[in-house]
């Protein structure tokens, strides 16, 4: 049905039924999972770094739940509004402008229009479409991000940069590393990936999903979404779900794979993902901060030098990566690659 037009074509077709290609199975429908609203992820005050509870407040929170939000971090509000304006701009399109940045027509590996997460390897659908930018450059950019978002995405991402560095070095610190010098740079914040997500309306909204379990595979994510809501997160003890509320301005992060095994697993990368919505139209946009995809990623030797046991190996970030997109979102199964 309405092939390359994506879910927002199925969408605009005002369907009543779900397509069956999205009905997930009943263990992966929200409503069979456990929710607990007695408990939340922390929103943590950032705008005094000389402040030591700002930096103990994110250890704490990257190791007890994975996921936090931060509110005044200083990222200036309109840049914010501007992004999430773009993402709708963006989507707006026509489908054969937005087609021309598909896996099949875009000149370059960098800039990706797609639906879903790997249609060809998935038993259920997402519903779900997306544009994923890698940076490279703002030349390159420029010549092949889309015009509708590309300044919008690249302003944001250029935006976060000081606090995500702010982020890591107080992470670091904790993991008695002194300094972020070149070579943590690269393993820590060494490329940058923009993704702009939409979850369009859905008629039978609680028998599929917006994204499946799964965890990200980067050091940090810095992650901007509107008013609608629906990212569940998992607690680490048990196995219920905790939904993470916008917050106006506020920006939610979590720890990703990388940092959990630079880590030595003393930083969570936690299981989550996103509900689709009956009511309505709903977009995120993630910077995912990963590795240089030729780093080689393994616990910290600072880590180690105290005796710690290493519980992951060393491997190529960029075979992780492929691993992980060479199937469906399956949970927490990639890290086992590391193990
Ligand atoms: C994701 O984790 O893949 C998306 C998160 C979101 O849209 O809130
Ligand atoms: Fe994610």
């Amino acid at each position: 049905v309405n092939e390359g037009h994506g879910v927002k074509g199925l969408a605009d077709l005002g369907l009543e039924t779900l397509p069956k290609q999205y009905i997930q199975p009943p263990e992966e429908q929200i409503t069979t999972s456990t929710i607990v609203d007695d408990d939340s992820i922390p929103v943590i005050d950032i705008s005094n770094w000389n402040d030591p509870r700002v930096g103990d407040s994110i250890c704490d929170a990257a190791e007890k739940w994975g996921f936090f939000q931060i509110v005044n971090h200083g990222i200036p509000s309109e840049v914010l509004e501007s992004v999430k304006e773009a993402t709708r701009r963006f989507f707006a399109l026509p489908a054969e402008e937005k087609n021309k940045h598909s896996k099949e027509n875009s000149p370059t590996n960098n800039v990706r229009y797609g639906t879903s997460f790997t249609p060809k390897a998935e038993k259920a659908l997402e519903w779900k479409d997306f544009l994923s930018l890698f940076y490279v450059s703002d030349d390159e950019a420029a010549a092949f991000w889309p015009s509708a978002c590309r300044n919008e995405a690249i302003d944001f991402m250029k935006k976060s940069e000081f606090v995500i560095r702010q982020l890591l070095e107080a992470l670091m610190k904790r993991l008695n590393v002194r300094e972020i010098d070149e070579t943590k740079e690269s393993l820590l914040m060494g490329s940058k990936r923009i993704n702009l997500n939409y979850y369009p309306k859905c008629p039978e909204p609680e028998l599929t999903v917006g994204v499946g379990r799964h965890s990200d595979v980067s050091t940090l994510t810095i992650l901007l979404q509107d008013d609608i809501g629906g990212l569940y997160v998992k607690k680490l003890d048990g196995d219920a779900w905790v939904h993470v509320p916008p917050i106006d301005g506020a920006i939610v992060i979590n720890v990703g794979d990388a940092l959990q095994i630079l880590s030595n697993g003393k930083y969570k990368s936690v299981e989550h993902r996103v509900i689709a919505s009956g009511i309505k139209n709903r977009i995120s946009v993630p910077i995912f901060v990963n590795p240089k995809p030729n780093d080689i990623i393994g616990p910290l030797s600072e880590i180690l030098e105290s005796g710690e046991k290493p519980v992951y190996k060393q491997v190529l970030y960029s075979d992780y990566v492929k691993h992980f997109f060479r199937k469906a979102h399956d949970g927490k199964e990639t890290v086992d690659f590391a193990k």
